[in-house]
């Protein structure tokens, strides 16, 4: 239905009068701490602009809407707990598939069976027996690439995004990533992550650019761009800026923990991305699990019930007029929540609740919350209007998201030329000596660790299930290992594999490339918690053991470490005669082998976006003194330096 037609029926719905504040909102008052942490943000004009026409059909829209619907906008089930019949019978406005669900719970389910039921949704929302329909919105987790989905290209994750140090590569991802995104008829990716991560323990650290604000802020707003584009367009879907706000500066790194700083420190600091990616004109914030506790000492507590920050802070002073999503089930963090009723996230200012089960009694109980006065009309009508706002610069009330020419086609999917450019550019060169890279053709090489054929280590969390784990090589039919770029650049021939080093004698080959991997982990299953030494050797002894059974035996090492973080490796690096940092590479690891053999002249230029420790037991926000290898280090053949034997920390157990 386009605004005309729109316009026409609209005419006939009584318009009800919304006092609203300069983004949308009723305008509070606030408590002297909540002024004073609010003083520290700047007051920005809003981003975006607001189109009269528009405007005026939401106004109607909502006014011609019952309590029920309006709630069911504000509400966003996971598709294993709705069907499409339901979405038209409680008006859901929005679904998701959390990390790990497909359509009919095949992680192999095509292009075309997501299209399928994207499809059945969006038509289910617009067959409800309201006045004006409102077609759905899906949001799903393409943080790297269209992660969920079978045969999708994985770009890098954002830690090594950040070491290529390439907007505009971070762009052209994003651009892809929405095409991917479209090609299953969703139209919401939950990306960019913000996170300035400042403390590599954190499980979520590879999802954060950098340590440095101006690189999260230069990227966040990158991917934005290419994300959304014009916002209408058939390969746009609707990004989001994520976790407002302080998510990477826990204390100790414990995800969804406390962050404990000064209002300035936050705004400056943490509040980096959302400045640029408002800039860049971003529709939707999710907001964080954390909780923050202002100079160490006064309690904001949960961000999702924080309404200084979330209306204050997001809405008001820095003039956000899109629309607020909570995390998964956060609400329940909430004190004197419960997972499906918060009156208290509501009022602070978040728009659509991510309740991905229990959402019929959300609805209830937020209905009974309005009729019995905790949440005012006001809200409920400002958290509707922000919804529809953002779907009318979505353009969905002009075409359905399946009207675009991606919509089940499977090669939208893919883009692996640009995720083999994002790896060369991604991994870093941390140490070289006696020029042992790059590899001359001809060489016998001998690959040993089972990392270096395995789709999930290069690929990390996130990736076809949540934990990016339960999944195997046929998971991935589309992409290249380590292993299989080695067989290719340098001949089957010539590479010998052995996963695990028994029974093979170094010294029959001219070198050695040991891959070495974490776990694939996402979220707090990522946490090394302190005392724990976090240390590769220490979490990972079969890796140490792997590249004791190689080092020193005949043929110089190279080491290749697959990891979501800097992590302490002294020890690794002495065993190796090169080492590179390949953090999560995605789907197209075989890059790295074209590279390695220096091929057309290719070289690393991959610099660390966080600092790398010389201790197991890193006290977060990375003192110099704490660092082997600085922010922004990185060798390349052209400015290679000898790094020599290192003083390695005592063998450490346990942190003091
Ligand atoms: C998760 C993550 C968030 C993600 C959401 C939906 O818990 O915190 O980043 O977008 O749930 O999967």
């Amino acid at each position: 239905m386009n605004l005309k037609n729109l316009s026409i029926l609209l005419a006939a719905l009584p318009l009800a009068a919304c006092a609203h504040g300069p983004a949308g909102e009723a305008m509070a008052a606030w408590a002297p701490e909540e002024s004073q942490a609010i003083a520290a943000w700047p007051v920005r004009s809003p981003t975006t602009v607001q189109d009269a026409e528009v405007e005026a059909h939401i106004r109607a829209i909502v006014a011609g809407m019952t309590l029920e619907q309006k709630i069911g906008q504000m509400t966003q089930p996971d598709i294993r707990y709705i069907t499409p019949d339901q979405v038209r019978e409680h008006y859901i406005g929005t679904i998701l598939n959390g990390g790990g669900a497909w359509p009919s719970m095949d992680k192999h389910a095509s292009v075309a069976d997501w299209a399928a039921l994207a499809d059945a949704y969006a038509h289910a929302s617009t067959s409800t027996d309201m006045p004006v329909q409102i077609p759905i919105l899906w949001g799903i987790d393409a943080v790297h690439g269209n992660n969920n989905v079978y045969g999708a290209t994985l770009f890098p994750h954002n830690i090594g995004l950040g070491a290529a140090h390439d907007p505009e590569l971070i762009e052209r991802i994003g651009a892809a990533t929405a095409r991917s995104v479209r090609a299953t008829g969703i139209s919401w990716a939950f990306a960019p992550t913000l996170a300035v991560a400042e403390n590599q323990r954190w499980g979520r650290a590879y999802e954060s650019y950098s340590s440095d604000p101006a690189e999260v802020a230069r990227n966040g707003a990158a991917l934005v761009r290419g994300l959304q584009g014009d916002m209408v367009g058939e390969g746009a879907v609707l990004a989001t800026a994520k976790h407002f706000v302080g998510d990477g500066g826990t204390y100790l790194g414990i995800d969804q923990g406390e962050t404990r700083t000064s209002a300035d420190y936050l705004a400056r600091v943490h509040g980096a991305g959302y400045y640029a990616t408002l800039d860049a004109h971003v529709q939707s914030v999710m907001v964080s699990y954390s909780s923050w506790t202002m100079d160490g000492r006064i309690p904001f507590g949960k961000m999702h019930g924080d309404k200084a920050l979330v209306t204050g802070v997001l809405k008001q002073s820095l003039g956000f007029d899109g629309l607020v999503v909570s995390d998964w089930n956060a609400i329940e963090q909430v004190p004197g929540c419960s997972v499906d009723h918060c009156p208290q996230a509501i009022n602070a200012g978040v728009d659509i609740f991510m309740v991905p089960e229990k959402w019929q009694g959300f609805i209830a109980n937020t209905i009974a919350d309005v009729r019995e006065g905790r949440v005012p009309m006001a809200r409920i009508d400002d958290a509707v209007t922000r919804i529809l706002r953002v779907k009318f610069r979505l353009g969905l009330f002009d075409r359905p998201t399946s009207a675009s020419r991606y919509t089940g086609d499977a090669s939208a999917i893919s883009d692996r030329p640009l995720a083999q450019e994002a790896v060369r550019k991604s991994v870093v060169l941390l140490k070289n000596d006696n020029g042992t890279l790059p590899l001359a053709p001809g060489k016998r090489v001998l690959v040993v660790g089972a990392a270096a054929d395995s789709f999930a280590d290069q690929s990390g969390g996130w990736s076809i299930t949540w934990q990016g784990d339960a999944i195997d090589n046929g998971d991935f039919p589309n992409g290249e290992t380590l292993l299989a770029g080695m067989q290719r650049v340098f001949g089957s021939a010539n590479v010998t594999y052995s996963p695990d080093a028994h029974g093979v004698d170094p010294a029959r080959f001219d070198v050695v490339v040991a891959v070495l991997s974490e776990t694939p982990h996402a979220e707090m299953k990522g946490d090394v918690r302190w005392p724990a030494p976090l240390s590769h050797s220490a979490s990972y002894p079969g890796d140490a053991a792997l590249l004791a059974r190689v080092s020193g035996k005949g043929a110089p090492v190279v080491t290749v470490l697959y990891s979501g973080r800097t992590v302490y490796t002294t020890d690794l690096l002495n065993q190796s005669d090169a080492f590179v940092a390949a953090f999560l590479p995605g789907t197209e690891a075989g890059a790295m082998a074209d590279l390695m053999a220096g091929r057309n002249g290719l070289d690393f230029s991959g610099r660390l976006s966080f600092a790398w420790p010389n201790t197991p037991c890193i006290s977060g926000g990375e003192p110099a003194g704490e660092a082997l290898f600085p922010r922004n280090y990185g060798l390349s053949y052209r400015a290679g330096k000898k790094t020599g034997k290192l003083r390695e920390a005592e063998s450490v157990q346990s942190c003091p």
